[in-house]
């Protein structure tokens, strides 16, 4: 049995439902993967909870609406040094928010973990968008694991397409539909629904944020087509090199014509090799009914790669809500120690 230390950055949505996950899984990942995964502490910005056995764990994850500020082992003040320096090296287990122009405070995180030998798994993309480089970098030189399946759509296994199954192919172009909610959108405008009517509805069913600039104007696509292509191609694209155009300027007479050429509109995320070089953009593109993301409807997401010598190779749908999300957090630390 492997002993596995956790550390957990982020007690909101998604460090609640791994913690919750964590609990149910536990014995499983000892006898299937022989791994004793031990969280040992969980950071908030106020101060962070430390584990001192394995009662606190269960008190913990027996019910998360409870304040970590309530539990025995709540530190005031704790930082992310102390909690990495208490036990030895395992795995960080990010999910601050995503702040993808200073990628703060994930950034920290991220270099300090790997400088005090740790892997990481990250929910979060902000520090690996703006810093994507110098992290991959650092963890190889390391020989550390960087892994970060909840950043790049979940459960949907895109990275693990890319760089497992598709290992020793040239990847030619990569189309992804990879936010929930862009294609939601574009669903309801094709049943003749305003733009405003339908963003509001998103809304009310929680499938848009309070502020959903950052999916409708493409970005939020644009992060995750960055840190695929980056991992597939083994390229150093920023997002200055993308293209971004969002659905805030599809109109009904788009919809129509795809409509009426038998295509559907969605909003893609590519990566294009042509004359020797990448292109990568984000645009609403009309499909046709062959392309393998022609049938994804209301928050399915998926992502085609066309390669040199396996093909055309799809995958779709997958859960991205918390749990989902703690799931491919957890699939991360499994195949961490697997490999
Ligand atoms: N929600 C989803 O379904 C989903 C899906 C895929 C990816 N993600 C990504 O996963 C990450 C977490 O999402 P979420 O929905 O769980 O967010 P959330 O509910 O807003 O939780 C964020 C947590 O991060 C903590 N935090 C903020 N700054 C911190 C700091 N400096 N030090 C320590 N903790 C800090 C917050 O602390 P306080 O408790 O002190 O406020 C809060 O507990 C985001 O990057 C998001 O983009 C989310």
């Amino acid at each position: 049995m492997k002993k596995v230390s956790l550390v957990l950055t982020g007690y909101g949505n998604v460090g609640k439902s791994f913690v919750r996950l964590l609990l149910d899984k536990r014995e499983d990942c000892a006898r299937r993967y022989g791994l004793d995964l031990e969280l040992t502490a969980v950071l908030r910005r106020s101060g962070g909870w430390l584990a001192e056995g394995c009662e606190d764990f269960e008190s913990l994850a027996a019910d998360t609406t409870v304040p970590l500020e309530s539990h025995s082992g709540w530190t005031p003040g704790l930082t992310l040094e102390d909690a990495l320096s208490r036990t030895s090296a395992g795995v960080l287990v990010e999910c601050t928010p995503s702040n993808w122009r200073t990628g703060e405070p994930q950034l920290d995180f991220l270099h300090l973990a790997l400088d005090h030998g740790w892997n990481i798994t990250a929910a979060s993309k902000g520090a690996l968008v703006v810093d994507f480089k110098n992290l991959r970098a650092k963890a190889r030189t390391k020989g550390l694991a960087l892994k970060f399946s909840g950043a790049t759509a979940a459960a949907l296994p895109t990275l693990d397409v890319a760089t497992i199954s598709l290992a020793g192919a040239d990847i030619l172009r990569i189309d992804g539909i990879l936010t929930g909610t862009t294609n939601y959108i574009l669903g309801r405008l094709e049943q003749g629904e305003s733009f405003e009517a339908a963003l509001a509805e998103a809304q009310a069913k929680g499938i848009a944020e309070p502020d959903p600039s950052m999916d409708i104007d493409g970005w939020d696509t644009a992060c995750k087509l960055l840190l695929i292509a980056n991992s597939a191609a083994e390229i150093d694209l920023t997002l200055k090199d993308i293209k971004v155009e969002g659905i805030r300027s599809v109109t009904a007479a788009d919809l129509s014509k795809a409509r009426a050429e038998g295509k559907a509109l969605k909003l893609l995320g590519r990566l294009i090799w042509d004359e020797g070089r990448y292109t990568a953009e984000v645009k609403p593109v009309a499909i046709e009914p062959s392309h393998p993301l022609y049938r994804l409807t209301g928050t399915s997401k998926g992502i085609a790669f066309l390669t040199d010598t396996m093909g055309t190779v799809a995958v779709t749908d997958g859960k991205s809500d918390p749990r989902g999300t703690a799931a491919s957090v957890l699939k991360d630390i499994i195949n961490i120690y697997r490999d």
